[in-house]
C-alpha cells in the first residue's frame, strides 16, 4: 500500500506542486525559517502555505523512509521501529476507549497509517479523518470502513458542534499557528464528556531561550518538520484547560522509554529493519536523489528537500537528547 520505491520517491517530490515549480517552492519554504532569515510571525501568519509546501515537498520522502505512519514512538528493547509505532497507536486507541459504530476524528491524519491501524485494532469503527493535503482517494479506495475523508484545515473545521465520539491527533497539532485556537476547535466538534488523546511534540523545560545552541537546534527542527514554533508541555496543557478540557492523563512519553524515540535517526545507530533512515541508508538516498534529479526523473529541487530533511534528522537527534520530547495527553471535553 505504501509507495516505497526510488521512482515513487522521485515522482512524488512536489506533491500537488507543478514539477517545474518545485525548486522555487523549496526556496519559498526555506525562507519562512529562521535558518534562512525567516521569522515565527510570518510562519504563523502563512501557516497554510508553509505547511502545505512542506508536505507537498516531503511526503514521498516520508513514505520512502518511514512507511505509512509519520510519527515517532517511544521504543522497547528488542522492538522494531514499526512494532513500536503500532504499539503507540494501539495505546492511543485504548485511551480513547473506542467502541464499534462511534464516529472518530483523526486530526492531521497524514496518509492514514495510524487511522487504519487503529480501525483494524478496534474492529473497524467509523472514522473520519482530516488532513490538509494528502490521501482522500488513496484511503477511501482501500478502507471503506472510514465514512468520510476530508481535506480541511483543523483550525477551522466544517463540522457541526458535538459531532465526534472521540478525537485523536498524532504529531499533527504541533503545526497549528495557535495551540489554544486549535484545541478550542477540537473541543467544539467533540461531544461533551468524550476523549481527546494526542501526542504533542514539545520543547522541554531544559530548553533555554538564551542559549544559541538550543535556538539553532529548535530552528533546524522547525525547518525540517514544517513547524511554525515548538511549544512547551506547560503551554499545551494550559491551552487545553483554557479551551475547556479536563486533562485526565499527561506524561512525557520519552522519559520512561527504554530506547530513545529518535534512535532510528541517530547516525551512530545501525538497523537493518529501518535501514533507509540510518546514516548509511541516508547516504544511499542522497546519491540516488542526486542521480534521479540529474536524469530528470526527480524534479529540480529534490536534492534540496533531501538536504533539509537530513539537517532536520541530525537536529532531531540533538534536540531529542534534551531539548524536545513527545508528550502524551488525554483529556475529556
Ligand atoms: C507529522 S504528520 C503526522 C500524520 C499522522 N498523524 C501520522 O502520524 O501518520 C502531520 C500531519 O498534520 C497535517 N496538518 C498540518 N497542519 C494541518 C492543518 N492546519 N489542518 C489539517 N491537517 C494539518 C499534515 O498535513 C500532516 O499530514
Amino acid at each position: 500500500m505504501s509507495k516505497s520505491g526510488a521512482l515513487d520517491l522521485a515522482s512524488g517530490v512536489g506533491g500537488k506542486i507543478e514539477k517545474k515549480q518545485v525548486l522555487s517552492a523549496v526556496q519559498k519554504y526555506e525562507k519562512y525559517h529562521v535558518c534562512h532569515g525567516g521569522d515565527e510571525d510570518e510562519r504563523k501568519a502563512n501557516y497554510t502555505d508553509m505547511v502545505n509546501k512542506y508536505y507537498d515537498l516531503v511526503t514521498s520522502f516520508y513514505e520512502y523512509g518511514w512507511g505509512e505512519s509519520f510519527h515517532f514512538a517511544p521504543r522497547n528493547k528488542g522492538e522494531s521501529l514499526r512494532e513500536s509505532i503500532k504499539r503507540h497507536e494501539h495505546f492511543l486507541a485504548l485511551q480513547l476507549g473506542l467502541k464499534k459504530g462511534q464516529k472518530v476524528l483523526d486530526v492531521g491524519c497524514g496518509i492514514g497509517g495510524p487511522m487504519r491501524e487503529i480501525a483494524r485494532f478496534r474492529g473497524k469503527q467509523q472514522c473520519l479523518s482530516n488532513n490538509k493535503r494528502r490521501g482522500t482517494s488513496y484511503m477511501t479506495a482501500n478502507f471503506l470502513c472510514f465514512r468520510q475523508l476530508c481535506n480541511v484545515d483543523f483550525m477551522k473545521m466544517p463540522f457541526a458542534d458535538n459531532t465526534f465520539d472521540g478525537i485523536f491527533a498524532i504529531e499533527a497539532t504541533c503545526h497549528a499557528p495557535n495551540v489554544f485556537d486549535c484545541y478550542a476547535e477540537i473541543f467544539r466538534v467533540l461531544k461533551p464528556g468524550q476523549c481527546f488523546a494526542a501526542y504533542e511534540w514539545c520543547i522541554t523545560d531544559y530548553f533555554d531561550p538564551t542559549n544559541q545552541e538550543h535556538q539553532r537546534i529548535k530552528a533546524e527542527v522547525e525547518l525540517g518538520n514544517g513547524l511554525p514554533d515548538i511549544r512547551s508541555m506547560g503551554e499545551c496543557l494550559e491551552a487545553l484547560k483554557l479551551a475547556g478540557f479536563e486533562v485526565i492523563c499527561e506524561k512525557d512519553a520519552a522519559a520512561d522509554s527504554p530506547l530513545p524515540w529518535y534512535l532510528p535517526l541517530d547516525k551512530n545507530h545501525f538497523s537493518l529493519n529501518n535501514f533507509r533512515v540510518t546514516a548509511c541508508g541516508r547516504f544511499i538516498t542522497r546519491n540516488m536523489v542526486k542521480i534521479l534529479e540529474f536524469l530528470g526523473l526527480a524534479p529540480e529541487g529534490s536534492q534540496r528537500v533531501q538536504a533539509f530533511l537530513e539537517q532536520a534528522a541530525d537536529a532531531l537527534v540533538e534536540g531529542g537528547r534534551r531539548v524536545t520530547t513527545l508528550h502524551f495527553i488525554s483529556c475529556l471535553s
